[in-house]
C-alpha cells in the first residue's frame, strides 16, 4: 500500500510517498481503508520535531495522521467481525498512521459515520469538531449574543461560526486577507444557519474595529472565542462590552492573547481555557460533533489534497494559506 513515510525531522520535503506492507491488526485493533485523513497544525510541529512538551517526540520512521475516516477492512483478535465493511471515523492520537491507504485504529476509538456525513466531514468532526463542542460546553451561546471569532476561516473557527449562527447569534468572523473572505462569507449561507447574522471582517485591515462599531450601532460583542491571539486577539478584546465572556482555545499567531487583571476587573470579563480533557469526555464530544454534522448545524468547509500532496498540505498550513479543515484523500 502507499503511505507517507517520514524518516527524519525537518521541512515538508521529509514527507514522501512509499510502498509499505499492509499493517496487520493486533489485539483490540481494526484495519481501516482510509478514505480521508485529517491534517492539523500540530502535525507540522511533530514533523519539524518541535511539538509542545506535552507531545512525545515520535520514533522514526513514522506515518503521520491522527484523524482518520474510512471503511473497516479487517479486525484483530478480540474485535467483533461485524465491524468489517462499516463506515467509521477515529481520532487515533499519537499512534498516528493516518496518511496512508490503510491504517490501524483501536476498536474502542471508533465511531460509526452517519449516512448523511461524508468521510472528509467526519474527519473534520472527530478532532476539530470535538474541540468546537468543548467550546460550546464552556460558553453557552444565546440568540442575543454577539460572538467575535478570530481565525474564522480556519478548521475550528469555521465550525464555531456555524454553530453560533445556528443558535441565532450575531457572529463576527475575522479572517486574514482577501483570499479568505469568501470562505467566511459562505459560512453564513444555508437554511439552518439563517437565524443568525454574520459579519465578515478582514483583520489585516487595521480599521476593522471601527467598521465593526459602525455596523453594530452601539452594541458590543458579548463573547470572544480566540484561537489566534497576538495583535488580532488583543484588538478583539478591546471591542468587548461589560460582562463579556472570553474563551481562549489557542494562539495560531504564536502569542496567546494578552489580558491583564485590569481588563478583567474594569469590564467584568470571565475567562475560560477549556483545553486538556480526559479521553472519556472527549468521546462524548466526538459523538456530539458528528451529530452536529449529521443534523446540519455544521457543514465543515474542507480543503482536500491528494495523499501524495501531503507536503503541499503542510506548506499551506505553515504559510497561512489553509482554510477550513485540511484533509488528505488517498
Ligand atoms: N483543531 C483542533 O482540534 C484544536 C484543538 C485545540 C486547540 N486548537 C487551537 O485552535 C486554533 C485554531 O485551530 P485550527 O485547527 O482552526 O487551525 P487552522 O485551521 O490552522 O486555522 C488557524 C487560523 O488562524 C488564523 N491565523 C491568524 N494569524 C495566524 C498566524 N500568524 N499563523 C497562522 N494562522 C493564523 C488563520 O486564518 P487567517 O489567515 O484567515 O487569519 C488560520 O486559518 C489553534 O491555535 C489551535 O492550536 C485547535
Amino acid at each position: 500500500m502507499r503511505a507517507i513515510v517520514q524518516r527524519e525531522f525537518g521541512g515538508s520535503d521529509v514527507l514522501r510517498v512509499e510502498e509499505v506492507p499492509l499493517p496487520e491488526p493486533g489485539e483490540g485493533l481494526v484495519r481501516v481503508r482510509v478514505a480521508a485523513a485529517g491534517v492539523h497544525a500540530v502535525d507540522t510541529d511533530i514533523r519539524r520535531g518541535d511539538g509542545p512538551p506535552s507531545m512525545p517526540k515520535p520514533q522514526l520512521p513514522m506515518t503521520p495522521g491522527r484523524e482518520v475516516a474510512g471503511t473497516v477492512d479487517a479486525v484483530g483478535p478480540g474485535v467483533d467481525g461485524a465491524l468489517v465493511g462499516t463506515r467509521v471515523v477515529a481520532h487515533v492520537g499519537f499512534r498516528s498512521g493516518g496518511y496512508a491507504e490503510f491504517t490501524l485504529a483501536p476498536a474502542a476509538a471508533l465511531h460509526s459515520v452517519p449516512d448523511r456525513v461524508t468521510f472528509p466531514q467526519a474527519v473534520a468532526a472527530i478532532g476539530t469538531g470535538r474541540t468546537a463542542q468543548l467550546v460550546l460546553e464552556s460558553v453557552e451561546i444565546r440568540p442575543d449574543d454577539v460572538v467575535i471569532i478570530p481565525g474564522a476561516s480556519g478548521g475550528l473557527g469555521s465550525q464555531l461560526v456555524q454553530l453560533a449562527l445556528s443558535v441565532g447569534a450575531t457572529v463576527i468572523g475575522l479572517y486574514g486577507g482577501e483570499a479568505k473572505r469568501v470562505v467566511v462569507e459562505l459560512l453564513g449561507i444555508g437554511e439552518r444557519r439563517a437565524g443568525g447574522r454574520l459579519i465578515a471582517l478582514d483583520a489585516n485591515d487595521d480599521t476593522w474595529p471601527l467598521r465593526l462599531a459602525g455596523l453594530l450601532e452601539g452594541v458590543q460583542p458579548s463573547i470572544l472565542i480566540d484561537g489566534v491571539g497576538g495583535s488580532t486577539g488583543r484588538a478583539a478584546v478591546e471591542t468587548l462590552g461589560r460582562g463579556a465572556r472570553v474563551v481562549i482555545i489557542g494562539w495560531s499567531s504564536g502569542e496567546v492573547v494578552r489580558l491583564d487583571s485590569a481588563d478583567i476587573v474594569e469590564r467584568s470579563l470571565t475567562v475560560a481555557v477549556p483545553l486538556g480533557r480526559p479521553i472519556t469526555e472527549l468521546r462524548v464530544l466526538e459523538a456530539r460533533a458528528l451529530a452536529a454534522v449529521a443534523e446540519g448545524r455544521v457543514d465543515p468547509p474542507v480543503d482536500e489534497y491528494r495523499l501524495e500532496d501531503a507536503a503541499a498540505a503542510h506548506d499551506a498550513i505553515e504559510q497561512r494559506r489553509q482554510w477550513g479543515k485540511v484533509v488528505l484523500i488517498p
